[in-house]
């Protein structure tokens, strides 16, 4: 077999929040939405593992490490592996996930090139790599969405819509974690995401930590927690109908009430409010702190020069992207 014919490739897209971030830890729904914008992995046979030049490292890897032991053995035949994409690092869109999506489609299709995995074990071997890979703590929101593609809700309890994929479980240091995993399909129109990344990084974990304290000294605001999910269920149904001017109004209600929760920033808050006067709707996206916001507009052009002025890098996304894919084999 010659080199081409060997060499796989497969891309998977980024994601964004669009409810229900910080909520769905506590069981309530979250909705995310695959982007436009995709990593694309190509695996080639090589004379020893690598990535991108540098030789294959657990440490540096780890969920490349851990697909390639699981797909194809410790042993197997190293090939070259090559990342390409834009979906920025360590901005809450999801780019580790993508990774895993679309090195497991490539690393299962070389294993079984006549019998394609579904996206159920795809998405499950996908979240083991991130959770391995996150100290045993990962919901499936980025995997599933990755894999997934389109718009997909997560919720402890199978919701009244859309149409209920599969459950995940993952034991964590915390104990036994089940989540409902859901696809929709929103009717179409012409409205665009608009992404602003602040720059700053705000790990997720101490994001989620500090909501967490603010929850142990002050039990009462979980209210502010059930608050986020009645929202996130509002706009769901918003989204199913295709009302995008109730999409947008549920997002920034879902916004004002992280920021109660005092997971916004001033960064954040700046770009939110310049994005405000040409869009449907605006919240932080992710774990806050930093990393991004979302606005849902119908003149992304608009939206995106307001946000740049105002500091922030943008990608603008359609909604309803393909997930993971095989591109080459
Ligand atoms: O920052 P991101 O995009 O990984 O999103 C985190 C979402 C949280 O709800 C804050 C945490 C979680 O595990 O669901």
């Amino acid at each position: 077999m010659g080199a081409s014919e060997a060499t796989v490739v497969a891309s998977a897209p980024g994601k964004c929040i669009l409810f229900g971030e910080h909520a769905v830890v506590y069981g309530q729904p979250a909705v995310a939405v695959a982007i436009e914008q995709r990593l694309t992995v190509s695996l080639a046979p090589a004379p020893s593992w690598s990535v991108d030049g540098s030789a294959l490292n657990a440490a540096k890897h780890p969920h490349i490490v851990h697909l390639r032991n699981r797909f194809l053995g410790e042993d197997a035949s190293p090939m070259a592996v090559h990342i390409q994409g834009d979906i920025p690092r360590a901005s809450g869109l999801g780019s580790s996930a993508s990774l895993s999506a679309a090195i497991g489609a490539a690393m299962a299709h070389l294993r079984k090139a006549d019998a394609p995995m579904t996206n159920d074990e795809l998405s499950e071997a996908a979240h083991a790599a991130e959770a391995a890979a996150q100290l045993g703590r990962a919901s499936p929101m980025d995997t599933s969405t990755s894999v997934e593609g389109g718009v997909v809700v997560l919720s402890d309890q199978r919701e009244e819509v859309g149409e209920w994929a599969y459950s995940r479980t993952l034991t964590t240091p915390e104990g036994e974690r089940r989540w409902e995993v859901h696809r929709i399909d929103p009717p179409g129109d012409d409205v665009y995401l608009v992404l602003g990344n602040t720059g700053v990084h705000a790990p997720t974990s101490k994001q989620v930590a500090m909501v967490a304290q603010a929850l142990a000294s002050n039990p009462e605001r979980m209210r502010e927690i059930q608050a986020i999910g009645t929202v996130a269920r509002r706009g769901l149904a918003a989204l199913v109908s295709g009302d995008y001017e109730a999409v947008g109004h549920a997002m920034s209600e879902n916004h004002l009430l992280l920021r109660g929760l005092g997971v916004s920033s001033d960064a954040l808050e700046e770009l939110i409010q310049a994005a405000l006067p040409t869009s449907l709707g605006v919240k932080l996206t992710g774990g806050g702190g930093g990393g991004c916001m979302v606005a849902l507009t119908r003149h992304p052009k608009h939206t995106s020069e307001a946000i740049e002025l105002a500091g922030g890098r943008t990608l603008v996304s359609k909604l309803g992207n393909e997930g993971v894919r095989l591109e080459l084999h």
